[in-house]
């Protein structure tokens, strides 16, 4: 009975020990089937009580059964330590912070280009304005025929315009040299009283420090019985203010020739070139815009509106040149680099729209 009583103490303080090693469920479980399962070793001395005389089993009972239930206490309390501890690392693992920020999926940021034509949108179309579309590819018809462009000009010269090999019925195809044409298409589809704008990439032959291939224009278009210059100025003056966010707006007007005006201008805006920045609004400089008019009687003949009773003026700017001027950029090349370096720099966050109430430039 001696060896059984050192056994016994060497098997509990084995099982102890064993019980406080075990790290996970599984673990213990198998320790469980080990120790107190059908063939486990406590179960298995339990079972050699039957073949004791009453005397060593009187004796050995008790400290079996004192053995037994030790060690399931054991194994419980191991068990609910282990439940706690999962669940405490699993709260762990899936806390959430709702006091931290959100977190901003990495989706790049808005080009200024396409920043710039939704601040033109939102001023525009709060005046009233519509915004028109047309496509790339043109004919000489819309391009330049439609506008009173005549077939001499040097506008058409292969040297600016991009031709394309196929023809349709308004003549070669070619990339637009200039919104302008898509007057012309919102004539043909719109009665008059019209006020539109309509913004878009265009295509020139040219290329340098101040001219790509391809540049972002804004045409607008106002047709009804009664608009004259006076209201160009008007509208134009309105929406430079918002546009710069400056009250301190003056325009001046130059006379200049278009084929689809009369009378044409050149517009330029007063700025301040003396600190080596083009600020807009103040100093003795004139930094030009576009060009402007009165809409040519042939031009809305071309688009069977009678010029005897309709008439309306029409304009065209630079995007891109707009974008440089409001957000300090020098160069127009990296606009269409994809330099992801120079997107991050000037881009704009997606998570921020325009809006007029707080300044188009928020
Ligand atoms: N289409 C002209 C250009 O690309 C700009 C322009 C001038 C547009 C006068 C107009 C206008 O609508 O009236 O140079």
């Amino acid at each position: 009975m001696n060896g059984q009583t050192l056994d016994l103490a060497a098997l509990e303080r084995d099982l102890a020990a064993r019980i406080t090693a075990a790290n996970d469920e599984a673990a213990l479980e198998a320790l469980r089937v080990e120790a107190l399962g059908k063939q486990g070793s406590i179960s298995a001395l339990m079972k050699s009580l039957g073949t004791m005389s009453p005397e060593e089993r009187k004796e050995a009972g008790p400290k079996l059964n004192g053995l037994k239930d030790r060690v399931t206490e054991a194994i419980v309390t191991k068990k609910a330590t282990l439940a706690e501890a999962a669940l405490d690392a699993q709260l762990k693992a899936e806390a959430v912070d709702v006091t931290l920020p959100p977190i901003r999926p990495r989706i790049g940021t808005i080009h200024p280009v396409s920043r710039v034509m939704e601040e033109l949108a939102l001023i525009f179309g709060e005046m009233g304005f519509s915004v028109e579309e047309g496509p790339d590819i043109e004919n000489e018809w819309y391009n330049f025929s439609a506008l009173n462009t005549p077939e001499k000009h040097p506008a058409r010269d292969l040297q600016d315009t991009f031709y394309l090999s196929g023809r349709d019925d308004g003549g070669r195809k070619l990339l637009r040299t200039q919104t302008s044409p898509v007057q012309i298409r919102t004539m043909q589809k719109q009665k008059p009283p019209i006020r539109m704008i309509c913004m878009g990439r265009t295509f020139r032959r040219d290329s340098d420090a101040t001219h790509t291939p391809m540049f972002h224009q804004i045409e607008g278009l106002v047709i009804d019985k009664t608009s004259t210059m006076a209201d160009l100025k008007g509208v134009l003056t309105a929406f430079l203010k918002a546009y710069f966010e400056t009250d301190a707006i003056e325009l001046r007007f130059r006379p200049h020739f278009f084929p689809f005006t009369e009378p044409s201008a050149e517009m330029d805006v007063r700025c301040d070139r003396s600190g080596g920045q083009t600020k807009i609004g103040e100093g003795e400089d004139w930094l030009e815009l576009g060009g402007c008019g009165m809409v040519h009687p042939n031009v809305l003949r071309n688009c069977n509106i009678d010029p005897n009773e309709y008439q309306g003026y029409a304009w065209g700017f630079g995007i891109d040149r707009m974008a440089m001027l409001k957000y300090g950029m020098p160069d127009l090349r990296p606009f269409f680099d994809s330099d992801t370096r120079w997107l991050k720099h000037y881009g704009f966050s997606p998570y921020l729209l325009p809006g007029l109430a707080q300044g188009v430039g928020q």
